[in-house]
Order: C-alpha cells, then sequence, then structure tokens
C-alpha cells in the first residue's frame, strides 16, 4: 500500500495546488464575503469526502476551494466589522505555514528551544507594552479564554496557598457586567462564584464601586473572595475600567488583580490612547489576544504574570516521562509551565516573524489606523441625519443606532447585506439606565477598511 509520508508526483501536485490557493488568498485585499450553508446543502454539495481508499487530494482540496472556504466568512474582509474581526499581516500567515512546515514542540526548551526563543522575544516586547516589573513574563495561549483561565487557576491556586483555611472555601471573584463571557465561563471551569460589579450608568468598574461591593460582601464571601477581574477594553463597546483605582482597592484588599485586555490590549502600543490604561502595571495578570489586535491569525492569546512562580506552581505538570524536561541540561524556559496546555503550538510565531519583519513602529501606525477609523465613523454619525451615535467611540469600537428601527430591521439589514456579499456588520445590545436596546456597532481592526467602506455602510441603513 503506497505511504502517506512519500514523496511522489502527487504530493508533488498536491503541493503546488495549495501553495498556488495560499499565494492567491494571501495576496487577495478583497476576499469573497463568503456566507453559510445549511448542513443538509453542504451534504449535497460536497458528499462523504471521508472513504476507506481516500478521495485523492486533487479532489479533497477542490471541494475546500470551491465550495467549502466560500461558506465561511473571511475575517480580514475589510468590511467585516462585525464581532472582532481580525486581520493578520501577510508576513503572519506566512509563517504560520512555516510554522506548521518545521513541525516543533512548543512545550519545553529543551525540543523546542529556537522557536520559544522566538515568541519569547515577541513576549518582551508585549510585556514592555504593560509597563510591568521586569520580572514579568507570560506565554502564548490558544486565545483570550485560555489566557483568562490560566490566569485565574494561577491565582486561586495562590490563594489557597496562603492559609488552610481557604483550602476548604469555594473561591468568589468579583468582575465588572461588561466583563467578557469567557470569564463567567471560566469560572464555572474551575467552580468558582462570580460576582457582577453593576457601574450604575458609569459604564465601567471603578475602585470606589469596587471597594463599595467589598464592603457589603458578608464575612464568609470576604474570605471566600480571591481575583478581582477588570476589563482593558470591553468586546461590546471598548470600555476600559478605571484600573488605576482597582489597583489600589486589590493591593489594600490583598486581591490578585487580572485585566482581561484580550481585544483592548492591541491599544497599549497606540500612544494616542496609552493613558486609558494606567494602572495596568500593578496588575498580577493580564490577558492580551495578538489574534486580535496584533494581527496574528487565529490562534493566537497571551497571558502575562507579573510573578511567574505562582503561575509556575499552579500548572507545572509532572510525571515520570517529564522529568528529563525539567533537568538542568534541558537549560530554558519551558511554555508549558505557565499555562493550561502541555503540547503546544508555537503559536507566538507568526507575531514574532511578523514584528520582526516589519518593526513595533509599523506596529502602532496599523493600531492607530483602527482608532482613528472610530472616530471618523463618529463624526460621520453625527452627521447623518438617520443614524445616531449611543455613546462615545470606545477605542475601536462604535456603537449607534438608526432611528425608528426595532430589532427585526436591524437583523434584517444584517442578512441582506450578508446575502449580497457587501459586508458584516451585526446588530448588539446596549443597556442603560435599566433600558436595553438593539443597536448596532463596528469594531475596527483591519487597517485596510476605508472610510468610503463606512460611509457606504451607514448609507445602507438609508
Ligand atoms: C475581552 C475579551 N476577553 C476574552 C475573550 C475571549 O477570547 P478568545 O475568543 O480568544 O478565547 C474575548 C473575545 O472576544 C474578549 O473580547
Amino acid at each position: 500500500m503506497k505511504s502517506m509520508h512519500a514523496i511522489d508526483i502527487d504530493t508533488v501536485e498536491m503541493t503546488l495546488d495549495i501553495m498556488k490557493y495560499a499565494i492567491n488568498r494571501i495576496s487577495n485585499t478583497n476576499p469573497e464575503l463568503g456566507s453559510p450553508k445549511k448542513e443538509e446543502l453542504l451534504d449535497k454539495l460536497v458528499g462523504t469526502t471521508i472513504t476507506e481508499k481516500g478521495i485523492g487530494g486533487e479532489k479533497a482540496f477542490q471541494l475546500f476551494r470551491d465550495i467549502l472556504a466560500k461558506a465561511a466568512v473571511p475575517v480580514d474582509h475589510p468590511r467585516h466589522l462585525a464581532f472582532v474581526p481580525a486581520a493578520p499581516t501577510r508576513a503572519a500567515i506566512l509563517f504560520d505555514l512555516v510554522t506548521s512546515a518545521s513541525s516543533i514542540h512548543g512545550a519545553y526548551w529543551m525540543t523546542g528551544a529556537g522557536g520559544i526563543y522566538c515568541e519569547n522575544q515577541a513576549m518582551k516586547w508585549l510585556v514592555s507594552l504593560t509597563g510591568l516589573p521586569e520580572t514579568a513574563f507570560g506565554v502564548f495561549t490558544s486565545g483570550g479564554t485560555a489566557a483568562n483561565l490560566s490566569a485565574m487557576i494561577a491565582a486561586r491556586e495562590y490563594w489557597r496557598s496562603l492559609n488552610d483555611e481557604n483550602k476548604a472555601f469555594k473561591a468568589l471573584l468579583i468582575t465588572s457586567s461588561g466583563a467578557h463571557s469567557s470569564i463567567i465561563s471560566m469560572a464555572q471551569v474551575i467552580d468558582a462564584d462570580i460576582i457582577l460589579v453593576d457601574d450604575h450608568g458609569e459604564d465601567r468598574l471603578t475602585g470606589d464601586f469596587l471597594q463599595k461591593k467589598i464592603d457589603g460582601l458578608s464575612a464568609i464571601d470576604r474570605k471566600r473572595l480571591f481575583a478581582v477581574i477588570a476589563t482593558g477594553g470591553t468586546t461590546n463597546a471598548g470600555i476600559i475600567d478605571e484600573l488605576d483605582t482597582i489597583a489600589q482597592v486589590c493591593e489594600k484588599e490583598n486581591l490578585w488583580f487580572h485585566v482581561d485586555a484580550a481585544y483592548g490590549g492591541g491599544a497599549l502600543a497606540a500612544p494616542s490612547v496609552r493613558h486609558l490604561f494606567n494602572g495596568i502595571e500593578k496588575a498580577d495578570s493580564i490577558t492580551i489576544d495578538p489574534h486580535k489586535w496584533l494581527f496574528s491569525p487565529y490562534d493566537c492569546g497571551a497571558v502575562i504574570y507579573k510573578n511567574l512562580d505562582h503561575a509556575r506552581k499552579a500548572h507545572s505538570q509532572k510525571g515520570a516521562y517529564l522529568d528529563i524536561f525539567k533537568d538542568e541540561g534541558a537549560q530554558g524556559f519551558n511554555p508549558a509551565d505557565y499555562q493550561i496546555q502541555l503540547t503546544r503550538r508555537l503559536r507566538g510565531l507568526p507575531l514574532w516573524f511578523s514584528l520582526a519583519m516589519h518593526g513595533t513602529k509599523t506596529y502602532e501606525m496599523a493600531i492607530e489606523r483602527g482608532l482613528e477609523l472610530a472616530k471618523f465613523a463618529g463624526e460621520k454619525i453625527n452627521s447623518m441625519p438617520h443614524v445616531e451615535l449611543v455613546r462615545e467611540p470606545g477605542l475601536s469600537c462604535v456603537l449607534f443606532e438608526r432611528k425608528n428601527w426595532n430589532p427585526t430591521d436591524y437583523r434584517n439589514w444584517t442578512y441582506d447585506n450578508h446575502k449580497k456579499g457587501f459586508a458584516l456588520v451585526t446588530p448588539t445590545k446596549w443597556t442603560k439606565n435599566n433600558k436595553t436596546k438593539t443597536i448596532s456597532r463596528f469594531c475596527f481592526i483591519n487597517p485596510d477598511t476605508t472610510e468610503e467602506d463606512v460611509v457606504e455602510i451607514l448609507e445602507s441603513m438609508k
């Protein structure tokens, strides 16, 4: 039987086909805005692909290229302004191919040294953006969810190590009502209770509100409380909690201070808004997603700790066959010791290559472009009679409404634009003074989005 690992004419042809597709796709500045199809329809169009003998690379690739890739939305489409889109640089995408081709295990220095060295160079830059002390460091994860989870586990284990009583309690953490859904899900994963602090219409968590909440806790809940999670750029509105005063409260109350800057963290590199993050340098841990506003391909998150020892105590795995990796002879930094995963892809490598190629100044400019587009959209909305700004843009998020529209109008407009292959802009909800309404939202990440794109989308609401 033919070996799957042999190089033959079929492998060569398949390689050429795939490289040609990859080059075309990477160099395409305006990819088709694909849309989903029902599974039954895909079944009809594609049929069975997994068979005993295999259908061959040419056929499988043709099905993917001509049908399946078109049934998905490219996150880097310049008029994809929904959720948190992405816009990986061409250098980063290409290096994602290199990362796969290089087959390096990224868990331990002993086997991954050269790749981990590159990741660590990129990490040094990330850490420098936060202003944390030089002892701080971090690792790349599969995304913000895994980074938040890794940090929460480190925080809880540190708290448990403080005294035996803490080991008996169910842990409790506080976050704001604007926190990302993954915080609530990850609290469930670690079986911790969670309190959402209402900001009473202030749109962000402040030290004052936090202190009042802590003061109002029962004695037992105060003992259970181990961490506060602030947000450095809420996903819905780009709001940054008042990190400075929250840090002061955490210090006074001896609580772990985590900042979830999965979306907003990229803006730490933007001089025009850096001051909004003041206080982040006092965090015990921080989440930043390079696959959001630092132009990495999926998937790449990062968790940074002020004190790596706390993370290592929580995450380092032990096992007879792992001892050799921890030996002096292995000579270096082991990413597996600082987050939840053992075997890991070197997911920081594409970021490293792109940063090394373009330099940090180019990153700064590309991030400022997202902020500039948000400002432009805000001004444009203010100048158009049929739409209205809900609040001033927060980072690169713009919340706005179409006057006299109900939720069905927003939904129809979204689907209509998507079906036409014109744009993906989705509805969201906004609550103020206990009143929730359906509105729309732009989130700008892609520096290739133009002012004309913004105007055309707004005009499509007329
Ligand atoms: C603030 C924030 N935290 C966490 C996450 C979860 O990150 P991921 O989807 O990379 O797991 C997101 C995703 O949008 C986010 O915006």
